[in-house]
């Protein structure tokens, strides 16, 4: 039975030393509930970090530690001291965390820590790739493991990866200033599904890609390589049962069955009629807006004096990556700030802020959650904020108001909390101010509206539209008619080339023979190259023919040495073994002088942008250019281009990133037709990766091998992955 593999930094569960003896118990996170049914089914594994590094761990402990993981489905990545120093506190949480979330100034680039990043992703996929089996589906979590999907891709291409980012993911104004770019895209691109908490973070990562990569994107759909990888949003939501039964049960507890702290909330509450509690939960963390958090509180009091001795905040700051020096400075920072106000503004009956910073029990949060008239979240960036959520669901008599930044994710989604701009202060004042004199019946409509919501789309709900779309990708790869040529296809067609007495080989250059460069001219063939082509075209009874829209100018240099089948300007002109240059088509060409000065203002506004004049046509080329902007222009360009070649027997070509414009009566599917009335092949096979090949595979007769060089829509009845696929395949004609 096919399985699924869940891989995060952490394992879900608890590991502990205490005394040389191990401690193990579940970890209560909502990814772990999320994952529960997931993780339950058949023979699901989870595989993570234990939280102990081999140097704690001697050959006794990590057999007991395995063991007893084992028993919870569950095997980990054993790491060192070193791999936890640079991959996990240096790389993850020193450049990754604060890069993302728009913290540049903390960001470090130091290559030792990428290194070990590197190698560390590496140690995740080997254990991956012990348990994997064919048709297996893996699905990666999270910033610490962002090369892993490829990893995995590379060594096991037949498996189903999904990759889920739990933090924002940065516009790409940021992302780009990220030394390793290509390779961190490159590795999460080997994920057949991509998601993200919200739309924004699903934009900026296809931006990221279409700018960096130059990869196509249509709507949300890469085509990368021989696959398309799907990217969409999932906001993740929390376990509602739990909190709403944990708040309900809360409710009706007796006097003596009160926590202590429950007990110290109470007399809080119970100090006047008026009195109110607001709430913060979070990690201490500089993304979370503590500091902020507390300056906006004391701005409040200022503002609105009446509330003092009458309202508190309770801060619950959980430690966090203390090892980091960015933590150990926002905890100082912290705990300077708290003194600061409680001893400016405390009297003797009144605290203006109880603080703790501390881990608390489950029944804790519920005493917080329950007794607080207000949650205060007001993170700088959050990728979602699971804390607003929770909150929400706890508040069973469906009093109480969230304030929640519209820097976290979660804002997205919760529309009828009172959103504000964490670095507002005056905002903060006056909304908290509007939250404690809210009535009862717009708490009510407000909750009841999101409440609504998050039980409907539990974590659960999360976990199961993720797997369902990632096992909907696999229907995406089927949607491309095209056959890949491998396997048994491949053995077919060389055998067939091997048999047949006239074979054809008509090859299309760039893009097929040659890769792409920025500038066309650069795209000259190189040595290796040259000997495939020699070889091929010393092969009896074959006729090699390259065949493409370059002009013939070009293509005399690179080629007129040489004894090659040339067609050149998509079909106007031939240069044969046997024969010179012959001109296939008469064209005129005086309608140039009209377009050109059109496809110049298209240059004039589209910087990256520049024209190629060739004998026969204009073509222009976008290949530099910002690929939205480029997006724009082109459909511009056609429809301006539209209205005015319908009476000039001229045609416009979508190619690779060109627009090009030449005489309709041209293509290379009649210069192919022409070609092969030359002869009586019994083998005809056709290479191209754009549009003008198209003609090609169409014209050519059903009998032929037509391959297309990537994963697009295509008429062609094969394709291969890329320019380094074509050259492979091409040297199997030669070794045949
Ligand atoms: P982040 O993922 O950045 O830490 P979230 O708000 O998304 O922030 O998630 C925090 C999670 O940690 C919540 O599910 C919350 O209930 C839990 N949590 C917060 N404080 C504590 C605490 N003191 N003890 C245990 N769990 C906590
Ligand atoms: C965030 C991250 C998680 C991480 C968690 C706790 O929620 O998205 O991947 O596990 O914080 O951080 P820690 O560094 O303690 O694992």
């Amino acid at each position: 039975m096919n399985k699924t593999i869940i891989v995060s930094n952490r394992l879900p569960l608890q590991v502990k030393l205490e005394d040389d003896n191990l401690n193990i118990k579940p970890s209560v996170g909502g990814l772990a509930t999320g994952m529960k049914s997931v993780h339950a089914e058949g023979n699901g594994i989870w595989i993570g970090w234990s939280g102990l590094t081999k140097e704690e761990l001697n050959e006794n402990l990590t057999e007991q530690v395995n063991k007893a993981v084992a028993k919870e489905k569950c095997a980990t990545v054993p790491l060192t001291q070193n791999d936890i120093d640079n991959y996990y506190l240096g790389f993850s949480n020193k450049t990754l965390w604060p890069l993302f979330h728009y913290f540049s100034e903390y960001t470090v680039f130091e290559s030792e820590q990428w290194e070990t990043y590197k190698k560390v992703n590496q140690k995740f996929a080997d254990v991956v790739l012990k348990h994997i089996n064919d048709g297996d589906t893996v699905w990666v979590h999270d910033y610490q493991l962002l090369l892993l999907p490829k990893l995995i891709k590379d060594k096991k291409p037949n498996t189903t990866i999904g990759f889920f980012l739990h933090i924002p993911y940065p516009s790409y104004e940021i992302f780009r200033t990220f030394p390793w770019r290509e390779e961190l895209l490159h590795g999460m691109l080997g994920s057949d599904l991509i998601g993200f908490h919200t739309y924004d973070y699903e934009r900026h990562f296809l931006s990221s890609v279409k700018r960096i990569l130059r990869l196509d994107v249509k709507f949300n759909e890469v085509s990368y390589l021989d696959r398309i990888v799907k990217v969409d949003s999932f906001p993740m939501g929390i376990d509602y049962k739990k909190f709403e039964n944990a708040a309900l049960k809360h409710t009706n507890q007796e006097d003596n069955e009160k926590s202590e702290l429950q007990r110290r909330l109470d007399d809080h509450i119970q100090s006047g009629s008026d009195a109110k509690m607001i709430l913060s939960i979070d990690r201490m963390d500089y993304t979370k807006g503590i500091p902020n958090r507390i300056r906006a509180f004391e701005y409040f009091l200022n503002k609105y004096p009446q509330f003092k001795e009458k309202v508190r905040l309770i801060m619950l700051a959980v430690p966090s990556r203390s090892d980091v020096p960015q933590y150990q400075k926002l905890k100082r920072e912290t705990d300077e700030l708290v003194g600061r106000i409680n001893g400016q503004f405390a009297t003797v009956s009144w605290t203006p802020i109880w603080y703790f910073y501390r881990s608390m029990p489950f029944e804790n949060l519920i005493d917080l959650y329950t007794s607080s008239d207000i949650a205060l979240i007001t993170p700088i960036r959050d990728g979602m904020n699971l804390v607003a959520k929770e909150y929400v669901a706890t508040r069973t008599n469906q009093d109480g108001v969230l304030i929640l930044s519209e820097m976290a994710g979660a804002s997205k989604e919760m529309n009828e909390a009172l959103l504000i701009n964490p670095n507002n202060f005056a905002e903060i004042a006056d909304t908290v101010k509007y939250a404690l004199e809210m009535s009862l019946d717009e708490q009510k409509n407000r909750l009841e509206i999101l409440q609504k919501r998050l039980k409907r789309y539990s974590v659960e709900k999360w976990a199961e539209e993720f797997l369902k779309s990632l096992n909907n990708t696999k229907q995406l790869d089927a949607v491309i008619v095209a056959e890949k040529m491998a396997g048994t296809n491949e053995t077919k067609m060389l055998s067939d080339f091997k048999k047949s007495k006239r074979k054809l080989l008509l090859l299309d250059y760039d893009g097929t023979l040659s890769g792409f460069k920025n500038n066309p001219k650069d795209a000259k063939p190189d040595q290796e190259l040259f000997k495939l082509l020699d070889n091929l075209n010393a092969l009896e009874n074959t006729d090699v023919v390259i065949i493409s829209g370059r002009d013939r100018e070009t293509f005399e240099t690179w080629y007129g040495h040489k004894d090659y089948n040339l067609i050149t300007d998509h079909g106007v002109w031939l240069k044969s073994k046997t024969s010179d240059w012959d001109m296939l088509e008469r064209l005129k060409t005086g309608w140039m002088d009209n377009i050109r000065p059109i496809l110049e203002t298209f240059v004039d506004r589209t910087p990256g942008t520049f024209i190629e004049k060739k004998k026969y046509s204009l073509a222009w080329h976008y290949r530099k250019a910002d690929p939205e902007l480029a997006q724009i222009r082109t459909m511009e360009l056609n429809t301006v281009l539209t209205s005015l070649i319908s009476n000039n027997d001229l045609t416009v070509l979508k190619g690779n990133k060109v627009i090009e414009i030449k005489s309709s009566s041209v293509n290379k599917g009649r210069a192919a037709s022409r070609w092969m009335a030359k002869s009586d092949y019994d083998f005809t096979f056709a290479i191209g990766d754009d549009w003008t090949d198209e003609y090609m595979f169409e014209e050519l007769p059903k009998s032929a091998y037509t391959i297309k060089v990537g994963f697009k829509k295509t008429q062609a009845k094969y394709y291969v992955k890329n320019t380094e696929a074509v050259r492979d395949l091409l040297s199997k004609f030669v070794n045949a």
